[in-house]
């Protein structure tokens, strides 16, 4: 994950270092194996030394295998707590920072990376955090089996795969169907909080979210970034190269 949209020059075709041409490849073939359209294409990972010890010690302890049934996630945490999932960490820094500053909450992050798993197992042996699980999954059947119907507290969805080419949007996470099952597992007043640096993807994540009749969006538009989400090394790089980024904030009824 060292390929952000914020490396690349906004007609890039480049995206996590696959061309879109290669995804496109692989995704095809994945789509016809498992008729299903996905957000993701299962890239070979190099995962380091370092991830793989954190794995290795850690994984049984802060990885919950995926089953297609619901999990017991205050068992899993051992104890009651806020619950926030975020979809797609990435190399986990940024879910790191948020469970470091809230300790009263706990994080369910899912991601199909492999280094990335192993990158916040590393944070979490690091830091000492002990609020995190991690499912190595697509987040749309881990929600779909294993999350409760208005159990989370709050969902975090930071620049999501932007898909850039018109013919591959039907790949982007957030889409109605999608987002109509999501609200189900937010408590009301729950909330979602969405980021992205791909203007497109900001005015479909807008247009998605506030034609959803069970979400009331919290600001005029688009939400100024809260305090809460830190501002990441890639984004603070975009911002200077005078990329936008938007963040939406919207709450369960
Ligand atoms: C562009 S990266 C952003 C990562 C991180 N949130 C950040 O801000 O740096 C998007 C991530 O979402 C993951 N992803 C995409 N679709 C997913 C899915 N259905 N389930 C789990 N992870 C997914 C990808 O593997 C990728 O790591």
């Amino acid at each position: 994950m060292n390929h952000h949209p914020h490396d690349e020059a906004d007609d890039s075709t480049e995206h996590h270092g696959h061309t879109e041409q290669e995804q496109s490849d692989a995704s095809e073939a994945s789509t016809l194996h498992h008729r299903r359209i996905r957000s993701f294409v299962t890239r070979a990972g190099r995962v380091s030394v370092g991830q793989q010890r954190a794995i290795d010690e850690l994984g049984t302890r802060f990885v919950v295998p995926y089953a297609p049934q619901l999990a017991d996630w205050d068992a899993l945490f051992g104890r009651q707590a806020p619950r926030v999932l975020e979809i797609g960490f990435g190399m986990g820094a940024t879910t790191a920072e948020i469970a470091a500053a809230r300790p009263g909450d706990d994080f369910i992050g899912v991601e199909v990376h492999e280094p990335g798993v192993g990158a916040l197992l590393k944070l979490i042996g690091e830091q000492g955090l002990g609020n995190i699980r991690i499912l190595e999954h697509d987040a749309v059947e881990v929600l779909e089996h294993m999350i409760a119907p208005e159990s989370l507290d709050g969902v975090h969805i930071y620049f999501p795969d932007p898909w850039h080419k018109a013919r591959h949007h039907k790949r982007r996470l957030i889409q109605p169907k999608f987002v109509a099952q999501l609200v189900t597992r937010i408590k009301p007043g729950g909330y979602i909080h969405l980021a992205t640096d791909w203007q497109n993807y900001a005015e479909q994540m807008l247009e998605v979210l506030s034609a959803e009749p069970a979400l009331e969006n919290t600001a005029e538009g688009y939400a100024p970034r809260p305090d809460f989400r830190p501002v990441t090394k890639f984004e603070r790089r975009g911002l200077r190269l005078g990329h936008g980024v938007w963040d939406l904030m919207f709450r369960r009824r």
